[in-house]
């Protein structure tokens, strides 16, 4: 059966996405934001800020795990790091090779670090040394920074640190998150090593993730906007790797899960403006997927007290059109 992964997505996926996409189901793992490790040794209550989780075995409300993701270019401070992680009681580690952005990037973290396989090494080993052996260590990287020649080095470098697995977004730092995604570097990549092997990159529906599978080989693959887009996309994932067809889950149904996340804001004292922030930023993604998302946007993009945003979403969830399933396949 497919391994379904929720990707790490800093300033958009937070426990409070990871609890109500693990709930709706198909996910098997995820992974927090990264948390920027540059010269502290973090207290607890920094990890728990990210991983609430820990405080739940480690495991979001619905027993999906949740890995605890670092960045940084210090070895020894990112293994110190992840020590406390697992002493709180992270279920594994997650480094992080891939982020793009300027600030992280000017100071060689992230996906800059691919440059030199020799970095992605000596911190995967350092982090391996660093935790007990039964914790699993893992690492996000990219097919490289500016072109794709060390795709294969990259992979080994973090093989031969002793990680247990391998997570490739199929693109390259410069290449951003503009499609394609580069799947066959995929195959490439797990015929060169032999840890367990993610595939990330442009899974927007489950025909996507067909080709994706048959092109790559992988039996496990991450997915970052196109669970955002469409919540219930790795239920329909796991229903066609059975062998059913799923219908998409109704428009109210999505506006269910926006209300949901309002809730979870509000029970955490976030404000108004965050919140608003929040759900336009899920819908800009939404409208990617869904027939309604569009028009839903159009409507709300300049509300801004969350009351009325809510009263909004209510009205449209209320709606009989709204409260169908929509077949896909019938669709086409
Ligand atoms: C807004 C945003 C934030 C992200 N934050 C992280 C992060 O914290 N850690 C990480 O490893 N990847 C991060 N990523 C990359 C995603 O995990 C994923 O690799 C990327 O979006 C490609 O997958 P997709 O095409 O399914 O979205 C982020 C991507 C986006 C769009």
């Amino acid at each position: 059966m497919t391994h379904l992964v929720l990707a790490p997505m800093e300033g958009l996926v937070d426990w409070r996405v990871r609890q109500l996409l693990s709930a709706t189901g198909g996910f098997d793992l995820c992974v927090t934001e990264f948390i920027r490790v540059s010269q502290n040794l973090f207290p607890a209550h920094v990890f728990h800020r990210y991983c609430p989780e820990l405080l739940n075995g480690g495991k979001t409300l619905s027993g999906v795990p949740v890995l605890v993701q670092l960045m940084g270019h210090d070895p020894e401070l990112m293994g110190e790091n992840a020590v406390v992680a697992v002493e709180l009681g992270a279920p594994g580690i997650d480094i992080n090779f891939g982020c793009p952005s300027k600030t992280v990037n000017k100071r060689e973290a992230g996906a800059s670090l691919l440059k030199c396989p020799e970095n992605l090494y000596e911190i995967v080993s350092a982090v391996r040394r660093a935790v007990p052996d039964h914790i699993p260590v893992s690492a996000k990287v990219r097919l490289g920074y500016s072109d794709k020649e060390m795709f294969l080095e990259i992979a080994r470098a973090v093989e031969a640190g002793g990680a247990q697995h391998l997570t490739v977004h199929a693109r390259t730092k410069m290449e951003g998150y503009k499609p394609p995604a580069h799947w066959e570097y995929l195959a490439r990549i797990r015929e060169a090593i032999s840890i367990g092997m993610t595939g990330n990159g442009e899974i927007w529906d489950v025909a996507d993730y067909q080709k994706c599978r048959d092109i790559s080989g992988c039996d496990s693959f991450m997915i970052g906007r196109g669970a955002i887009a469409a919540p219930d996309l790795a239920t329909r994932i796991k229903a066609f790797d059975g062998g059913t067809h799923l219908p998409r889950e109704s428009w109210a149904d999505v506006l269910a899960k926006l209300l949901s996340y309002c809730d979870l804001m509000a029970e955490d004292g976030a404000s108004e403006n965050h919140q608003a922030g929040r759900i336009k930023q899920w819908m800009a993604l939404i409208r990617k997927s869904h027939p309604q998302g569009a028009q839903c946007f159009e409507e709300i993009k300049r509300i801004r007290a969350i009351d009325e945003l809510r009263t909004k979403l209510q009205h449209d969830m209320s709606l009989p059109e709204n409260q169908r399933t929509i077949d896909l396949i019938a669709a086409e």
